[in-house]
């Protein structure tokens, strides 16, 4: 039967901790170090770091193991997951349609996130060799204001994820995270420190935790909560793609509550380790995108072995840049090479050449179209970010919710979950049943209906 094409061809994940580790690494991203600083800085700070959290723990933890739970379930790719388990809890197949605005999503994703990670890998080269010649903010308006550079790195940083998707989810992801998510946490902590002794650190920890909800409009909620998405992957079947190689012997609410602490921790560690930095050299917090660019080369310019430092923490940024993308680019890969419609390195190919396409507009939208608007007064890039990161996954979130919480058969749902305290059981069904839709879809609500 064609909905019985399995995924045996992409292998599964080996060792106990692979799986964490791939979902770590699909989730400690861009989004934790670059994103989440820099909108915490532009919507008010501590308030947004609350709902923020809140956010991740009500609505974020509870879709994280809907969706590893219909990943593992069906052992396929997220579109054939959600049909297959759809059929098999008899309901009407057209879910699957959720998958298909997954792969949608991570396109339009990988589009400017490639494009964001490639001026992480220039900059391990200017954190090398250029300290001390510019002031940090020059650095980065120079960077930015050439097309040619960011088509460039651009196009490397592409290159990598499609290289390593063709070549396997097994050897290259699997390998890779082992070693590199035990550095970043390191050198975080590192940075962390660092902060805590030369910056003001008092300021920071006031800024990122002082609740003052003063500031708090419908705008801020929806940023909130399209980060803890992002930043999680939620909403796109990144994660429901990976559930599908998890083995069958393993626990997915304990997994899914270490992936979604580690997210949240590297976040708010980021955060301890830039604003400190920020204030102390009088930067402004609400800078936006350049926040972590700026921020870091101005302290790696001031401290000794900087030279060194420098590069290495771009290397290990850009690195947990690549642990995302490709998992940004494994869910459509995994259905067209699934389906028999192309191998897995043309699929790699075909797809990472439409999102490098589309990052074109992002890369210009630092430069030649800054003044271009395209949803409201939103530059191109900014256009995309707010379609996936403040719809697409959201709403993705929402619909996986309610198939879990509505339609899937609880048969299966427990046979996935396996033994369970069965109050917490009835915790997680009343938060995907009630909560996380109607949260959603209030928040989305008030975004076009301001208060
Ligand atoms: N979570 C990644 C980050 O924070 O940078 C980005 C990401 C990965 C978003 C996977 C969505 C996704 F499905």
């Amino acid at each position: 039967m064609e909905i019985n094409k399995q995924l045996k061809s992409h292998g599964s994940w080996i060792g106990k901790w692979t799986f964490v580790l791939a979902a770590s690494g699909s989730a400690v991203g861009l989004g934790n170090i670059w994103g989440f600083p820099y909108k915490a800085g532009t919507n008010g700070g501590s308030a947004f770091v609350l709902i923020y959290l809140a956010c991740i723990l009500m609505i974020g933890l509870p879709i994280m193991i809907s969706e590893i739970v219909i990943g593992r379930r069906a052992g396929n790719s997220p579109v054939n997951a959600m049909r297959r388990i759809a059929i098999d809890s008899n309901t009407t197949s057209l879910w699957r349609f959720v998958g298909w605005s997954g792969i949608l999503a991570g396109v339009l994703i990988l589009s400017f996130y490639s494009v964001i990670a490639g001026i992480c890998l220039n900059y391990i080269f200017i954190s090398a060799t250029s300290l001390g010649l510019m002031s940090s903010p020059d650095q980065f308006a120079k960077v930015i204001s050439s097309p040619f550079n960011l088509l460039f790195w651009h196009t490397i940083f592409m290159i990598f994820t499609a290289l390593i998707v063709s070549a396997g989810i097994k050897d290259g992801i699997g390998r890779m995270v082992k070693i590199l998510m035990p550095m970043l946490g390191l050198l975080m902590i590192f940075m962390v420190m660092y902060a805590m002794i030369n910056g003001d650190f008092d300021k920071a920890i006031k800024f990122l935790f002082a609740p003052d909800f003063s500031n708090v409009t419908s705008d801020t909620l929806l940023q909130a909560m399209g980060q803890a998405f992002f930043s999680l992957g939620l909403g796109m079947g990144s994660i429901m793609a990976y559930g599908a190689y998890m083995a069958k012997d393993q626990d997915i609410v304990s997994n899914s509550v270490s992936v979604a602490s580690l997210d949240t921790m590297v976040a708010i560690l980021a955060g301890i380790a830039i604003f400190p930095i920020i204030f102390a050299f009088n930067l402004e917090p609400n800078s936006g995108p350049g926040l972590v660019f700026v921020s870091m080369l101005s302290a790696f310019n001031q401290m000794q072995f900087g030279q060194f430092i420098g590069p290495l923490f771009f290397v290990l940024l850009s690195i947990a840049a690549l642990s995302s993308s490709i998992s940004l680019l494994e869910p459509g890969v995994a259905y067209l090479s699934e389906e028999g419609i192309l191998s897995r390195r043309k699929s790699a190919g075909m797809i990472s050449l439409i999102a490098w396409i589309l990052g074109i507009g992002s890369a210009l939208s630092f430069n030649a179209w800054s003044d271009f608007k395209f949803i409201s007064d939103r530059n191109f890039l900014d256009s995309i970010e707010f379609i996936t990161n403040q719809l697409l996954l959201p709403l993705g979130g929402m619909f996986i919710a309610i198939f879990v919480g509505w339609f899937m058969k609880k048969s299966l749902i427990k046979d996935e979950i396996g033994e369970i305290n069965p109050i917490l059981f009835g915790l997680w069904l009343f938060f995907i049943k009630y909560i996380a839709p109607t949260g959603v879809a209030l928040v989305i609500f008030f975004q076009f209906f301001p208060i």
